[in-house]
């Protein structure tokens, strides 16, 4: 069998929605977080499978189904869960058989590019290159900003392809990278040149920006080929990646001028979709980067529609959204020119939340003196509430609305619970026979549950606890353990795939996820699951020194087995107390 890498099993998996994949195969209704839809796992009547967006994992708590998306495929298909692997990266354009291939050796394309790249960055700085120097100059563009971004310029009189072509490149191919034209020219001349990077960090394609000539685009960019395709790229993700460990949230915005002028200013948490409307592509790759995203699209009517359509792909997938709307039309870039820097940071910090900006937009052509407008509004933005898990931020927002409009606060709350009654869907709950567990069981399922939560677990366990009761959770601990410390990261969904070689191990932990565990914790509750396992440890001493106690016939060495016996029960010698 052709050996994956869990790399590259990762990536496909990052790449798949699981709530995608399985609504192929059940329906799925959203329910707070998740998804819920009939098992097909078991005779399910009543839904009692769960998808969870954000974990991307699916959990069944009548039979104790669960797993990733190829864990899904696998056995919903009933094939081996590397075949799942395999046809799940083939709709996402990943060969599995050519995978090492391209681990190895790099292709021509990469190779061009890299060519291409350089070339335009040095064409910039000939003396052709003066009037696109001051150009950027003018955008207050300095030479850093140019070097990090890797910023060039095509010019007529040098052409790209004659150069590629002396470096043996075929014509043919220069046109299939999107490079060349059919008549064996530039397609870029006279252009500010912005690579544009993959998610590793390779160019792979260019936006050319008009700098002195009257052209009908602003922007051209490379045509969409098999490694560009701009609903899966997001401009200037390898960098803002690295600044992701310091500020855990990420600015989208829609230019790249925008991104680099951020830059500028010390904020490099930011990408840009270029202009194309966020896509579930796009979406995977954010929800790879971080939870926490802050929407600052260009402050106009083009920038609120993509605000919106941003929103409705995002909120579902479970992340944090934050939103800022730039004054006067304004773009980032032209705002952080106009008003600074302070005024920019101050903008993003102050954020408005989702439900604040939804609670705004509902007001945007509404004349609120009007009392049919002033019902609308309530009315709307009552069922926007119902969306929102928090009851505090819902009943502050009902108070609110009550005050400001003059209407009874029982008339919007009741209004509210009709709503809500409404969206509620009945969920029979399966009496089944559950496994129970003994107390140290139970911290070690919980244990294991949150070491592939929170890596401060894993730390945790790995420092204090010598070695689990169970052999499967020993094992599983351990291969935790190896996981994070080879990638620097974990997650459950990957995490799945990585175990899948021993049955033994995936079903133990399919019982443990299955389990219903609560989602968050404090340090303190895994202290003290800490403490059962150590409990255990001593109780499993105790009762071994007891057994050879008993065994010994010599009364003093007796004596000395008991008096250890006694030092593990934490009773000093000389303490008359039984
Ligand atoms: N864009 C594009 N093709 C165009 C216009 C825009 O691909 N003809 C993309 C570019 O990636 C651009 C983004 O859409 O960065 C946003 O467009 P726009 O707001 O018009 O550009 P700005 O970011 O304001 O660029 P500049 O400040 O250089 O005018
Ligand atoms: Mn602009």
């Amino acid at each position: 069998m052709a050996y994956i890498s869990n790399e590259v099993i990762n990536e496909i998996r990052n790449k798949t929605d699981i709530v995608d994949v399985v609504s192929k195969y059940v329906s799925l209704t959203k329910k707070g977080k998740n998804y819920i839809g009939v098992c097909p796992f078991h005779d399910d009547h009543s839904p009692s499978m769960s998808v969870s967006p954000e974990k991307q994992i699916f959990t069944c708590f009548s039979c104790g189904a669960s797993g990733n998306v190829f864990s899904f495929v696998s056995d919903f298909e009933k094939i081996p869960f590397i075949e799942a692997v395999k046809l799940l990266g083939e709709k996402v354009g990943i060969s599995v058989s050519g995978t090492t291939k391209i681990e190895t050796k790099k292709d021509d394309y990469l190779e061009i590019y890299e060519l291409a790249n350089k070339f335009y960055q040095n064409s910039l700085f000939t003396s052709l290159g003066k009037n696109a120097i001051s150009y950027l100059e003018e955008r207050k563009i300095d030479k850093s900003t140019i070097k990090k971004f890797g910023i060039g310029l095509s010019i007529q009189k040098i052409s790209l392809t004659d150069y590629l072509v002396n470096k043996k490149y075929t014509i043919d191919k220069l046109i299939e990278v999107g490079l060349t034209n059919d008549s064996g020219n530039d397609i870029f001349v006279n252009r500010i040149m912005f690579p544009i990077y993959d998610l590793s960090g390779n160019p792979i394609a260019f936006s050319g920006r008009i700098y002195n000539t009257r052209d009908t685009s602003k922007y051209i960019n490379t045509k969409e080929t098999d490694k560009f395709k701009k609903g899966k790229i997001l401009y200037n993700y390898h960098l803002a990646k690295e600044h992701l460990k310091k500020n855990d949230t990420v600015i989208i915005m829609e230019g790249q001028m925008d991104v680099i002028r951020a830059s500028t200013i010390g904020i490099d948490n930011c990408i840009a979709t270029m202009g194309t409307a966020l896509t579930k592509e796009h979406r995977s790759i954010i929800k790879n980067m971080t939870n926490n995203v802050v929407l600052c699209f260009d402050g106009d009517g083009a920038g609120e529609k993509a605000t919106v359509s941003a929103i409705d792909l995002l909120e579902d997938a479970g992340v944090n959204i934050k939103v800022v709307r730039l004054p006067n039309n304004m773009d980032p870039d032209e705002y952080i020119l106009k008003e600074g820097k302070d005024s920019f940071v101050s903008q993003i910090d102050k954020a408005m939340s989702l439900i604040d900006y939804k609670m705004e937009l509902l007001k945007k052509d509404k004349n609120l003196t009007d009392v049919k407008d002033i019902s609308s509004y309530i009315n709307s933005a009552v069922r926007a509430l119902t969306s929102v898990d928090d009851d505090i931020v819902v009943e502050l927002n009902l108070k609110k609305m009550a005050t400001s409009f003059n209407v009874d606060y029982e008339t919007i709350l009741n209004k509210y619970k009709e709503l809500t009654k409404k969206k509620r869907l009945p969920v029979r709950k399966e009496v089944k026979q559950k496994k129970t567990y003994d107390r140290y069981r139970k911290a070690e399922n919980n244990l294991i549950y949150y070491m592939l939560k929170d890596s401060t677990v894993i730390n945790m366990v790995d420092k204090r606890i010598g070695y689990f009761p169970t052999q499967n959770i020993r094992d599983l601990s351990n291969e935790i353990i190896y996981y994070f410390h080879k990638y620097g990261i974990i997650n459950v969904a990957d995490f799945i795939s990585y175990i899948s070689f021993s049955e033994e191990l995936s079903n133990t932990l399919r019982e443990i996820l299955a389990m219903d565990i609560k989602e968050d914790f404090q340090i303190r509750e895994i202290e003290d699951y800490i403490f059962v396992i150590m409990e255990y440890h001593k109780k499993k001493r105790i009762e071994d020194m007891t057994k050879k106690m008993k065994e010994e016939k010599d009364p003093l060495k007796q004596a000395k087995i008991l008096e250890e016996i006694m030092e593990i029960r934490g009773v000093k010698k000389n303490d008359t107390r039984d």
